[in-house]
């Protein structure tokens, strides 16, 4: 029942039984809201590129890469769980949605820049909250030098002055060491440079912090932004690290950053260089600037969303009423040694309903002693932000939700 090909930006690809792409993915590919002018997230993206005035700035990569940039050019191990096809979006087997930006970080080093910025779409499977949607936007940036001491001069320099810059400021920064046992420093690196290149990559992304959130969260000395380092892992960077920003109490990861891995450059036949990378996500971050609640509002084509903003302008969303929200039920046994992961339940209801769902919960799973046979539960909450659904609106998107499935997955409703 799949089609031969699929038509991706307006080329025919063929299928193959990796593919997966959705019609409502698929529809997300040529909006590029990270360069559609006014819009939160293409200030975003010029805010952070002002902020790097030196680098290279690029934003017009397609999302379609192979497996192989997206993954092993960047040292994934071969059963990484993100290869999965209930974590990616693939064309087919050899062509896949990126699912971040450092899908193109070889591919930029082989060309030659040694300081740039990329935004791009991002794409991966997800459930359905308030936060998660299975399209994002990334800026990844990224800095090398020589590996001797005039590369080493330029980073303690440019460390030294934006140290400078740091001082003035209503946000507390919590550190960790840029080494150490769990974090450790790259076989090929002189630990002493691994610092300072890690140094320097903290001091970039605090000022980077300090200029988006400083003037723009409130945040007072009784009421101090609080940002976080903690250790991470990527498998192209190490030492590796995440930042956090605590917003109406709790902790929200905003990057992933580290000490490029030095087989990564290699790859990108870049030689006797070192250097670091991020990649930070804009959603995020534009939720805490803009006040906006909700993450399918960037993708709402309602005039009261987007005539609210002005480009280069970081002004408080003003919501325009929350529209009453309808849960409803759905119920079914699964057919004898089947599951669904939550992943294909939520495309399907992406599919029929488009954003119109708020949220996906599973509510009950068990499986009958006897038969058995598995029985799940979710509970989907159907609420429009730009109006008031009716009864039979809802009504008519949850019976295509419940057919959908017995058609998708041959489950039997209860
Ligand atoms: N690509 C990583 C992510 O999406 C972020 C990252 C970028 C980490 C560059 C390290 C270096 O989570």
């Amino acid at each position: 029942t799949r089609p031969a090909t699929v038509s991706v930006l307006g080329r025919e690809y063929p299928t193959d039984e990796m593919t997966n792409v959705s019609p409502t993915i698929l529809s997300k590919l040529p909006l590029r809201l990270h360069t559609q002018p006014a819009h939160p997230l293409s200030t975003l993206r010029a805010l952070i590129e002002s902020h790097f005035p030196s680098y290279a700035h690029i934003s017009s990569l397609s999302p379609l890469v192979t497996p192989y940039q997206n993954f092993d050019l960047l040292s994934f191990p071969a059963d990484h769980p993100g290869r999965s096809v209930t974590d990616s979006y693939y064309v087919n087997k050899d062509l896949m949605l990126r699912t971040h930006t450092s899908a193109h970080e070889v591919d930029v080093f082989e060309k030659g820049e040694s300081k740039w910025l990329l935004t791009a779409d991002v794409y991966r499977r997800d459930e359905i909250d308030g936060s998660h949607y299975p399209v994002f936007h990334q800026t990844e940036g990224a800095r090398i030098v020589s590996a001797d001491p005039n590369g080493m001069k330029e980073i303690e320099d440019d460390s030294a002055m934006l140290q400078a810059h740091l001082q003035r400021s209503n946000i507390i920064i919590e550190d960790v060491p840029h080494l150490s046992s769990t974090n450790p420093c790259q076989p090929a690196h002189d630990p002493k440079h691994t610092e300072l290149i890690a140094k320097n990559l903290k001091l970039s992304l605090n000022s980077l912090i300090l200029a988006l959130f400083g003037d723009h969260v409130g945040a007072t000395p009784q009421n101090p932004l609080r940002v976080r380092w903690i250790e991470a892992t990527f498998p192209w960077t190490t030492p590796s690290f995440e930042v956090e920003v605590f917003f109406r109490g709790k902790w929200l990861e905003i990057l992933g950053c580290g000490v490029i891995y030095q087989p990564t450059l290699d790859n990108a036949n870049v030689r006797n260089k070192l250097g670091w990378a991020f990649g930070l996500g804009l959603e995020r971050i534009a939720m805490i600037l803009y006040s906006i609640p909700d993450i399918r509002l960037f993708w709402s084509q309602d005039a009261r969303f987007l005539t609210q903003f002005k480009q280069a302008e970081i002004t408080t969303f003003r919501p325009y009423s929350k529209y009453p929200a309808c849960f409803k039920d759905v119920s079914f046994w699964l057919p004898e040694n089947m599951d669904i992961h939550e992943n294909d339940f939520c495309d399907l209801v992406r599919d029929v309903t488009g954003d119109i769902v708020e949220d996906v919960k599973m509510t009950d799973s068990f499986t009958h002693p006897k038969t058995s046979r598995k029985s799940i539960c979710y509970r989907i909450n159907y609420r429009s932000m730009d109006r008031s659904l009716t009864n039979d609106e809802t009504n008519t998107l949850h019976a295509q939700v419940t057919s959908g499935l017995r058609d998708r997955f041959g489950v039997e409703i209860r």
